[in-house]
């Protein structure tokens, strides 16, 4: 599928599930890298609901033990941020001295991640990374610091692969870009 249609909005392919798979083994092999010698407990966190394709692809490419929790933060509507975050559910279990890896699945504003890493830092873990599949370091200015991110992209709004348009187009195995 080269085109997909969203509330008479079009968006075209952008990373078709090939791609995805090779950025996503990047990540992975970056993240083994740092962890692989770890002796104390990780988390990985996943921020609902877009990373959720994603993450179930990465963890299956990790090769260190790890938890799996999710926290739900909000902030979108439609294809414009709000810059309101509201932690809808917070991690339910206790991170004290443990690391975290957050996973987001775009980094737009940064508001969100940047709100969610102030919020776990809060509860004392040993240490916290985030790591994100998309980032749009022209909207960010790079003024928060994502440790592993996938690919940056300029500031243009895409769907597909968790990611959606007013709660639809997760499950697209692509991510595909608005036509402007
Ligand atoms: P931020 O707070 O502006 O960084 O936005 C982060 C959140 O907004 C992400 O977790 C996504 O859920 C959503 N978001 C940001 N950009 C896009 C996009 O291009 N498509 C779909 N959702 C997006
Ligand atoms: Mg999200």
């Amino acid at each position: 599928m080269e085109i997909v249609n969203y509330f008479d909005k079009t968006f075209e392919l952008f990373l078709s599930s090939y791609q995805l798979d090779e950025i996503v083994k990047t990540l992975a092999e970056d993240i083994n890298k740092q962890y692989e010698n770890v002796q104390e407990d990780i988390i990985l966190v996943g921020i609902l609901n877009g990373s959720f394709v994603f993450i179930s692809d990465l963890v299956r490419k990790l090769s260190f033990e790890f938890e799996v929790e999710f926290a739900k933060l909000k902030s979108y509507d439609g294809t414009e941020s709000t810059g309101d975050i509201d932690i809808v559910l917070d991690v339910p279990v206790s991170i004290e001295g443990k690391h975290i890896i957050i996973i987001e699945d775009i980094v737009d504003t940064g508001l969100t991640i940047e709100e969610f890493i102030n919020n776990v830092k809060r509860k004392n873990p040993l240490s916290v990374k985030t790591c994100t599949l998309l980032s749009k370091p022209e909207v960010h200015n790079d003024i928060i610091d994502i440790d592993f991110v996938g690919l940056e992209i300029s500031p243009e709004f895409v769907i597909g692969y968790g990611l959606d348009i007013n709660g639809l187009g997760r499950q697209l195995s692509g991510v595909y870009r608005l036509v402007t």
